[in-house]
């Protein structure tokens, strides 16, 4: 069996695994693109890749746990490579790498390369460094003052019709419980310029739906050409412009910085999706404040409200953290009273993991782990039937669906309500791509069951 050399300039197998938030999904489709013009192809197993990459994520501790352990099958896979007379570039990207690249390649020195979030336009060079001769270790975690952005290929595919596409990065909020100002590092934002060409690539490639990415997205400020500054809103005014782009999303915000640009934007631009994921992470002010979430209750509740006013089908998801230090049952139960409240149509909850290098992770008073699952057993039963009432509610109702994929079944089709809502429809006769009315005829676990109508494509 023939095995590529590295550096050579024949094909090779690549293998991307990603784990944690959609920033991930689109840094790892960059990856791709950066390692392409060596040759890399994409692959779907690891087992005999010329180069694996674990794109990790650091947010909660079982996370960091997941790489060690995939790290555990990996090596296996690379030795019985070398016994070939082959190599398999093992490297870790991602957060992980940027907060325990140091601890990563002591605790695993069989990984040839570790780089963090803001190094991977520089894959090329790490590559050819790894590979100049055997055991070399290479590690870039730096925070580089030229963007990224600048140094990465234009894209050329849009992997499907819904696209991911990083607006802003990193944070400069400091929520105590947080790692992301630590490993993604300062917020910075994108020239609009770049993003509005960009967000055409991907519409020219098929994408009919992008979603605009930043860890606080809301606050995004690009430079805008002529010395101006652009808004979220503006930004996304512009982009509503772009023929064949059907669909705007955004995610994820701070309550923050849902200023009154970005909310009447959702009154009046029809492109952007009735659907926002606002966390608020707890209903107790108390608890907000330990947190340095820099608002109040109330003033979450003002924004739904006025958001609501001007989109009044907007349909909200939230995070939430219980048992963060010092939680009281009593904050706990100001948290259910706020879901009670509002309404979420989804939200993801989560137990507070201390973090290394985080203010919380050293409070005295962490809350018991029984405690925790008890809190989040109770806020999770919550949030699941407010889900169910909103999914149940779709019955009934005829929706406008962008579909995505074919479905497991013949002639079935996969698409997405307004709602993020999966929909399996019987619709042999419409393309991937077409946003078609469709009438909801049920409710399954997971996702919507549907019938096209008549005529009634748009
Ligand atoms: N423990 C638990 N959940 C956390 N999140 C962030 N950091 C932690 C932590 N240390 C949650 C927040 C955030 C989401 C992405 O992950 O709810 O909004
Ligand atoms: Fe983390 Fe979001 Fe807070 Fe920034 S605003 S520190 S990303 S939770």
């Amino acid at each position: 069996m023939k095995h590529a050399e590295p550096g050579a300039n024949s094909t090779k197998s690549l293998y991307i695994r990603t784990y944690g938030c959609q920033m991930n999904v689109y840094d790892s489709d960059r990856m791709a693109e950066v390692l392409a013009p060596l040759g890399y192809q994409l692959v779907g197993e690891p087992d005999d890749a010329d180069m694996v990459i674990l794109n990790t994520c650091h947010i909660r501790e079982k996370a960091s746990e997941k790489i060690y352990s995939e790290l555990g099958r990996l090596r296996p896979m690379q030795s019985d490579k070398a016994a070939r007379g082959g190599r398999m570039v093992l490297a870790v990207a991602g957060c992980v790498a940027q907060a325990e690249g140091a601890e990563m390649q002591r605790r695993a020195p069989f990984v040839d390369i570790v780089l963090g979030p803001q190094t991977y336009h520089r894959l090329p060079e790490m590559v050819a460094r790894a590979t100049r001769a055997a055991g070399n270790r290479v590690m870039d975690t730096d925070f580089p003052v030229r963007p990224k952005f600048d140094d990465l290929p234009e894209r050329s595919s849009a992997n499907g019709v819904t696209a991911f596409l990083t607006v802003q990065e990193g944070c400069d909020k400091f929520c105590t419980f947080c790692v992301v100002p630590y490993t993604r590092g300062e917020e910075y934002s994108r020239p609009a310029g770049e993003i509005v060409a960009e967000a055409k690539q991907l519409v020219q490639a098929g994408a009919r739906e992008i979603t605009l990415l930043g860890q606080n997205v809301n606050a995004y400020h690009g430079a805008g050409g002529g010395g101006g500054t652009w808004s979220l809103a503006r930004l996304i005014r512009e982009l509503a412009d772009i023929d064949g782009l059907a669909r705007i999303r955004y995610t994820t915000s701070h309550p923050r910085d849902m200023t009154d640009d970005l909310i009447a934007a959702h009154g009046d631009v029809p492109q952007l999706m009735p659907y926002l994921h606002l966390p608020i992470q707890s209903g107790s002010n108390r608890v907000l404040v330990a947190m340095n979430r820099k608002h109040e209750v109330a003033d979450y509740e003002r924004t739904i409200d006025r958001l609501r006013a001007a989109r009044p089908d907007l349909a909200l998801s939230s995070d939430f953290i219980v048992g963060f230090p010092g939680e009281s049952r009593r904050d706990f139960e100001d948290t259910l009273a706020l879901v009670e409240r509002v309404e979420f149509a989804s939200a993801f909850s989560f137990k507070y993991s201390p973090r290394p290098g985080t203010p919380a992770a050293t409070e005295m008073l962490q809350i018991d782990e029984s405690e925790k699952q008890q809190r989040l057993s109770e806020l999770q039963s919550l949030l699941s039937s407010q889900q169910d009432a909103f999914n149940q509610a779709m019955v009934g109702r005829t929706i406008p669906v962008l579909l995505e994929k074919p479905g497991r079944r013949s002639g079935q089709l996969v698409g997405r309500s307004p709602y993020l809502q999966p929909v399996h429809a019987l619709a042999p006769d419409r393309a991937i791509g077409d946003i078609v009315d469709l009438s909801i005829t049920a409710r399954h676990a997971n996702s919507l069951a549907a019938q096209p109508l008549a005529e009634s494509s748009h």
